[in-house]
């Protein structure tokens, strides 16, 4: 007999059936029954990472010493950033591993806005990550020159706020910024589109691409993107605290200065000259030494996502977040479920909010009673993120399956009104 869509032996079908599969290997899974839906904030641990690090601290550090500068570390931010140059659609020269996603935002902003002279007005929306707009507070409030954060409300807190971003572009407008995947709500803005209407009206374009490296395709230079940052340990598995990246479109780089200018930017570094002169390309968006350890590790994340490919990849991020979003309707919904992601899956990345009024106490009873492991976005977000390398559609569906059991059970009272932190 042919099995329901809500079945489990459905899920088993499409698991069965899965191309990606194999890439499960690719990880380390201590606890195999752990159902992990948080990738889109620390990816799991690569199972080349434990050997990898042994080895950079044993012998390359250990036994190499200083010499491994020139074995190896003084490249690894160009060379780990060609690898991730080809997830975006990037060249390999303009795309670096440098510092975090903050850091790098607010050296790029600067230099935007510095090239932008005598405009005034940065756009972007209230969906954007906050971190994000704090940085541009503190750009702005640096700079001291007049500059505007205009934020455009989002029409219903899920999808971006296209109409009212294309009408606040204007003459005076210096840059938009966006996260192309928006953390909580997971909406994914059309990035040629917006980035198109960016430029007709002069202004620079900046995008965040931390929720979607590694899950969403993007083509930078399809899109004629300017500016790009992104993160190392969501999707692309580099760990805790992984170093992020930055692109600048080739004609753009030696128009930009870094406004972090350090001796890892400088051109002749082990001159040590007493002036900074920029170094060529890329190299000067960097600035102090990077962390090595963290940097190598993020190598190991970047190729097995490399291996399996983008479209495949988004296939089948695509087919399981469409596959969580009928379970959802089926057994969710009746329960008091709301879905706070789009429906439409062009619109989306890789990860689905289902908002309930209780739903802190529902994350808090899944991580500490029924070994699933999602994350919790105020005011009542329950993410849910999806990493389609090792990911099965039978996480989802034991994970539907339990978020309708905390609620039919009222398992959730258990928990006290102020439960803890969820990150
Ligand atoms: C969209 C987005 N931008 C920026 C950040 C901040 O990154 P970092 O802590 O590396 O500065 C995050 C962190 O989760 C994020 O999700």
């Amino acid at each position: 007999m042919t099995p329901m869509r809500t079945d489990l032996a459905y899920a088993e079908a499409l698991d069965a059936a899965d191309p990606l599969a194999p890439f499960r290997q690719h990880f380390s899974f201590p606890d195999p029954a752990l159902i992990y839906l948080d990738g889109n904030s620390l990816g799991r641990l690569p199972a080349a990472s434990p050997a990898l690090s042994r080895h950079i601290v044993e012998h390359t550090w250990g036994d190499r010493l200083i010499r491994s500068w020139n074995e190896g570390w003084f490249d690894l931010p160009e060379r780990i950033g060609a690898k991730i140059a080809r997830l975006i659609g990037a060249d390999a020269d303009e795309v670096i591993v440098a510092d975090s996603t903050s850091v790098n935002l607010f050296k790029l902003a600067v230099a935007a806005l510095r090239q932008q002279a005598g405009r005034t007005r940065i756009l972007t929306d209230d969906l954007n990550f906050p971190s994000d707009l704090y940085i541009l507070q503190g750009a702005i409030d640096l700079l001291g020159r007049g500059h505007r954060l205009e934020v455009v409300p989002s029409p219903d807190g899920i999808h971006g706020p296209v109409d009212g971003l294309t009408a606040a572009l204007d003459a005076d407008t210096a840059l938009l910024t966006l996260s192309h995947t928006v953390f909580k709500s997971s909406y994914t803005y059309d990035m040629a589109q917006i980035t198109q209407r960016a430029h007709a009206a002069g202004a620079l374009m900046l995008w965040d691409l931390s929720h979607s490296t590694g899950s969403v395709p993007v083509d930078l230079h399809a899109a004629g993107a300017d500016l790009a940052i992104g993160c190392g340990y969501k999707y692309l598995n580099g760990g805790p605290g992984a170093p992020a990246f930055l692109y600048i479109r080739r004609d753009l780089q030696e128009a930009l200065h870094n406004p972090i200018s350090g001796w890892m930017g400088q051109a002749n570094l082990f001159a040590f000259g007493l002036d900074y002169t920029p170094a060529p390309g890329l190299r000067r968006f960097l600035t102090g030494t990077p962390p090595v350890l963290s940097l190598a590790l993020l190598e190991t994340g970047v190729d097995v996502l490399l291996e399996a490919g983008m479209p495949a990849l988004r296939a089948k991020s695509v087919q399981q977040t469409s596959y969580l979003i009928d379970l959802w309707e089926a057994h969710l919904a009746p329960l008091g479920y709301a879905l706070n992601s789009p429906r439409d899956p062009q619109q989306r990345g890789s990860h689905i909010s289902l908002g309930h009024p209780e739903g802190l106490r529902i994350a808090r009873t899944l991580i500490d009673e029924l070994n699933v492991l999602p994350d919790f976005r105020a005011p009542d977000n329950i993410r849910l993120g999806i990493a389609p390398l090792y990911n099965t559609f039978a996480d989802i569906h034991t994970a539907v399956q339990r978020m309708a059991q905390v609620v039919a059970e009222r398992l959730y009272e258990r928990q006290p009104k102020s439960a803890a932190v969820v990150t």
